[in-house]
């Protein structure tokens, strides 16, 4: 693992850059790398350099903290024209995962409630709001892990798919918190985990990070979770979340919904783990989630030694898709495990 997994975003040194782990590299290489430019930090984010709901999020935060600090000289009124243009920016680098716009909405609302003070004295409050929600994760990562680790027992198989673990938020992960928590309190899970096509993260980052904490894991094709279910592996299905409707349709990563249609099919639980900053009451069902489309070039050459397809054939590269409600068991928060129907428990959250 790389040294510090708890800190793979974090503002640099000279509070004017923001570091990052590049996952992109991973598992092959340990990289950071440090982000000056706004343009440097929207292709950090676009590029899944940094990824993961709650990881954009913390990212963001820091960014948009990083460039008001660089602006801090800048009269009153440019510092605040600057400052909102920038979030705009950051906000336009991805679509799906609320908690983006939920981080960098947090700071302007806290820049604007400081319309009054100096530019350099609201840069430092956004450095303390984005360390803030730096840690807010951490400690709701670990309160989501232990609520997970009420719905398994020892001994269990447990199919993900994608990567909701330490690297896609801040430590322990939404998804894989129960298991890496239940891990260190020396019980024993079997994990199947998906390899997740076209971007790899069940190969490149679950196994990796499961497999460094001393979890049993086993790396499957995303086209052999039904066997899988079948041949009676799999107790519980675990996966993050990006953005979840009021109504509690999911959006998670591509082929999500297909591991949840599979689950029902068996009679095995199917359970969304994420923090309430992932809830977006402001969507009424999961028709609103915009999800993102991505570079054909991801599906038809990336990751091959030669493509794999003929060039220019048509691509649909859809990077989400959304799980009904109907088909989730559960949707575990830091408050606990919200069950049907949904837009009672989930508004409850709220309240
Ligand atoms: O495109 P990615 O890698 O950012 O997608 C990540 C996922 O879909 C995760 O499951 C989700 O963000 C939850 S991370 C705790």
């Amino acid at each position: 693992m790389p040294q510090q997994l708890s800190d793979h975003v974090r503002l640099g040194d000279d509070l004017t850059s923001v570091v990052i782990l590049d996952q992109t590299l991973l598992p092959n290489e340990v990289k950071y790398l440090t982000l000056r430019e706004p343009e440097e930090m929207f292709e950090a984010i676009r590029l899944l350099r940094v990824r993961g709901a709650p990881a954009i999020g913390i990212c963001a935060g820091y960014c948009l903290a990083a460039l008001a600090q660089q602006r801090r000289d800048l009269p009153s009124g440019e510092f605040a024209a600057q400052l909102h243009r920038l979030s705009a920016y950051l906000n336009s680098s991805r679509p799906t995962a609320v908690n983006l716009s939920w981080a960098l909405n947090r700071l302007g609302r806290l820049a604007h409630s400081m319309a009054d003070a100096a530019p350099a004295a609201v840069a430092a409050a956004l450095r303390e709001e984005a360390a803030a929600i730096h840690k807010e994760d951490i400690a709701m990562c670990r309160a989501i892990s232990e609520h997970g680790l009420t719905l398994i027992k020892d001994g269990d198989g447990i199919l993900t798919h994608c990567n909701a673990g330490p690297l896609a938020t801040s430590r322990y992960g939404t998804a894989l918190g129960p298991l890496l928590l239940g891990t260190e309190r020396g019980m024993n899970f079997r994990v199947f985990a998906d390899e997740t096509r076209p971007l790899l993260q069940g190969a490149r980052l679950t196994a990796y990070e499961l497999d460094k904490a001393g979890v049993d894991v086993t790396l499957i094709c995303d086209n052999m979770a039904s066997m899988a279910m079948k041949n009676g592996w799999v107790n519980a299905c675990f996966v993050g979340c990006d953005r979840v409707a009021a109504n509690g349709d999911a959006a998670n990563k591509i082929g999500t919904s297909g591991v949840a249609i599979l689950a029902k099919h068996y009679g095995i639980p199917f359970y969304v783990l994420g923090p309430t900053s992932t809830i977006d009451l402001s969507c009424p069902t999961g028709d609103d989630i915009q999800i993102e489309l991505r570079d054909p070039e991801e599906i038809r050459s990336k990751f091959y030694v030669q493509p794999m397809a003929p060039a220019g054939v048509k691509c649909w590269n859809p990077a989400f898709d959304v799980t009904d409600h109907t088909l989730i068991s559960g949707i575990v928060t830091e408050k606990g495990v919200c069950r049907p129907p949904y837009a009672q428990s989930l508004a409850a959250l709220f309240r």
